[in-house]
């Protein structure tokens, strides 16, 4: 059997509920085949509030030696906007170089869909997650002047573009083998330009693959409208980011849509996490659904290679939302009725 370390960040708010609720089923499907160590990792609103400390060297060395990280959710009202997203968040996704974020969209049955006709929904938004406007770089000056500047460049190297693409083209070869590249390429024409340039050569090398483009805003269209159409979609990080929320709410609310931040060339662990975020207004009360964190172990199994033992935790929750999805259960309750079905 095995050792696997996984560092485990359960964060703020509802992450330190769903969290357990995760560990739990991860524990159940790899009994017998797995020897799972967990090391929790104080980072978060209270560390910060506690100590002043996001992300010091010595957690991130920590996190280095670690097989995978699961991850909660980060955020609280009390702390300045942008201090935990990217000094914790982001530096985590960045040190790590986890150039793949990864946000599948399924449509479950018995979920509501707020589309009137929502047809089958199953695609994968493979977001860029270490570039673009996310990159911090820009700048301000005179700032609080009438003459004040700010600049936020989009970085995009070729590099960086290229990897991420031959990953999607790889995932549509295991899924429908359709990849749309969504960007902006009749505004932002230098870095619209290399991206496309980028998915024809790549493409290239997968001649199965069928490729389509679609401008950012008129993909916000299609999603509402003909969401089946999609298949794999590559796009930058932060078309990424807003697309992955449109598609959360199209596949009814985030509270079912898992992510992962991965290195897909493993020289540092990949982090799963749940898309949404600590919900302060419901946190403590034990009533935040797990179902997100449940699949995010799930794709943390899937790339350490489990691929059944995650395929039976979607299966589970497949029949949990089926079942009983729109009924009203406790956390706790959820967890226990998903490994129920394990
Ligand atoms: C997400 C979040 C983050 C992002 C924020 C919290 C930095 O919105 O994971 O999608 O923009 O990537
Ligand atoms: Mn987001």
């Amino acid at each position: 059997q095995k050792t696997y370390h996984i560092a485990v960040i359960a964060g703020d708010g509802i992450g330190k509920e769903i969290v357990p609720q995760a560990q739990a089923v991860l524990e159940k499907v790899t009994r017998g085949k797995a020897d799972i160590r967990y090391e929790d990792f104080d980072l978060g609103a209270e560390r910060y509030l506690r100590d002043g400390a996001v992300l010091p060297d010595e957690d991130l060395d920590r996190l280095k030696q670690q097989d995978a990280i699961l991850l909660g959710a980060i955020g609280d009202p009390r702390i300045k906007a942008g201090i935990l997203e990217r000094g914790l968040l982001l530096k985590m996704r960045f040190e790590l170089d986890q150039y793949v974020n990864l946000r599948p969209s399924k449509l479950y049955k018995g979920v509501v869909s707020p589309l009137a006709n929502p047809g089958d929904i199953d695609f994968v938004v493979v977001r860029e997650g270490t570039e673009g406007l996310y990159a911090g770089a820009g700048g301000s000056i005179r700032r609080g002047t009438p003459q004040e500047v700010a600049t936020e460049v989009s970085i995009n190297t070729a590099y960086g573009a290229e990897r991420v693409i031959r990953y999607a083209f790889q995932l549509a070869m295991k899924r429908r083998r359709r990849l749309t590249l969504v960007h902006k390429k009749n505004v932002l024409t230098n870095a619209g330009d290399m991206w496309q340039r980028l998915v024809d050569q790549v493409g290239q090398e997968y001649p199965d693959v069928e490729r389509e483009y679609l401008h950012i805003d008129a993909s916000t269209i299609f999603l509402v409208t003909e969401p089946s159409r999609f298949d794999v979609i590559v796009t930058d990080n932060l078309f990424g980011d807003i697309l992955t929320d449109e598609a959360g709410a199209v596949v009814g609310g985030v509270g079912y849509s898992a992510s992962g931040c991965i290195n897909a060339s493993g020289t540092y662990p990949s982090m799963f996490e749940p898309i949404h975020g600590s919900a302060p207004d419901i946190a403590g009360k034990g009533i935040a659904n797990p179902t997100a964190a449940i699949l995010s172990a799930g794709m943390l199994l899937d790339h350490l290679s489990f691929e059944d033992e995650a395929a039976s935790i979607e299966r589970a929750v497949e029949d949990d939302i089926e079942r009983s999805g729109s009924t009203q259960r406790s956390t706790e309750q959820i967890g226990r009725d998903i490994l129920s079905r394990l």
